[in-house]
């Protein structure tokens, strides 16, 4: 339900100006209208922008609606070091990564745009070490299934002369495998927690909103002194693996694609420089 009041609205027409579905009609000396509001995408760049707070939006309740302080945003040059020195820090420790900062991770996660607002984003966090343990070992073993499948001869005759990096990669696929075997858990670099970011299988927007979201969230990470590695091995493994058992190793809801995985750890120090790029 939208409405705009009319003895609070100044008719500055921001609100005309920002909808991206053209709703409000904004005339000097006439009563302000809605034009199709039904076809709204709950967007909140109306009651966002509105200085009077006359444009009432039910989506957005009065407490979910916040001044923005620009006194505590970060400046250019602030922001561009964050930036800059964001690392997939690989030395992570045991020491579990505090509630608050995931909780901030993630609703960095959420505050990403999505195509046309659709917010189809799903995020789910693992944190128990034997929900860990288990996309480790699905993980490593679809590799080691398929470079298995790879080296065997009459394959690997017809496959190598088109495969050639894959087949290069085979030997660092061993190496990860014997690692395993010792403890460790060289897919998801020995993270103690994994987000996983997912969207329903039909919704075309998934990978990019999955990924920018991906961003945000890495971005928060990093301010934060946590170290995050994006889980290319995971989520390839995952995604050849099919959305059903995907959805079952990783807890995902069913029908859900994993787009991005970030994978979550307490580093064991900090880079003191960064490189040019
Ligand atoms: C799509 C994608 C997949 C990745 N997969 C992995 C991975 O499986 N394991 C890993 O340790 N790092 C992975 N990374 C991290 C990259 O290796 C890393 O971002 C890159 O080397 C640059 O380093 P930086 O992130 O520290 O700037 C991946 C990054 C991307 C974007």
């Amino acid at each position: 339900m939208i409405s705009i009041n009319n003895d609070t609205c100044i008719r500055c027409g921001k609100c005309q100006r920002v909808c991206p579905a053209f709703i409000p009609v904004i005339c000097k000396d006439e009563v302000p209208a809605l034009r199709h509001p039904e076809v709204c995408i709950e967007c909140g760049h109306c009651v966002d922008v509105c200085p009077t707070g006359a444009y009432i939006h039910g989506a957005f309740a009065a407490e979910d609606i916040h001044a923005i302080d620009r006194s505590i945003l970060p400046s250019p040059e602030g922001l561009m070091e964050l930036i800059r020195s964001r690392r997939s820090n690989r030395t992570i420790t045991s020491t579990p990564v505090p509630r608050h900062s995931l909780d901030m991770i993630q609703e960095a996660a959420r505050y990403a745009p999505t195509a046309q607002n659709s917010r189809q984003v799903h995020l789910h966090l693992i944190t128990d070490d034997e929900d860990l343990l288990k996309v480790e070992a699905a993980t490593i073993g679809f590799f080691m299934r398929l470079a298995r499948f790879m080296l065997l001869p009459p394959v690997k005759v017809i496959m190598r002369p088109f495969l050639r990096k894959l087949y290069d990669e085979v030997p660092a696929l061993m190496a990860m495998n014997e690692q395993f075997k010792k403890g460790q858990r060289p897919c998801i670099c020995n993270c103690t927690a994994l987000l996983i970011l997912s969207a329903p299988k039909g919704y075309s927007f998934g990978a990019q909103d999955c990924n920018l979201a991906y961003q945000n969230a890495s971005l928060m990470a990093e301010s934060l002194g946590v170290s995050q590695i994006y889980m290319g091995f995971v989520q390839t493994a995952m995604f050849m693996m099919g959305c059903k058992r995907a959805a079952k190793v990783l807890g995902i809801p069913k029908g859900h694609k994993p787009w991005a995985i970030m994978g979550l750890g307490m580093p064991a120090f900090k880079y003191p420089k960064y490189t040019t790029r």
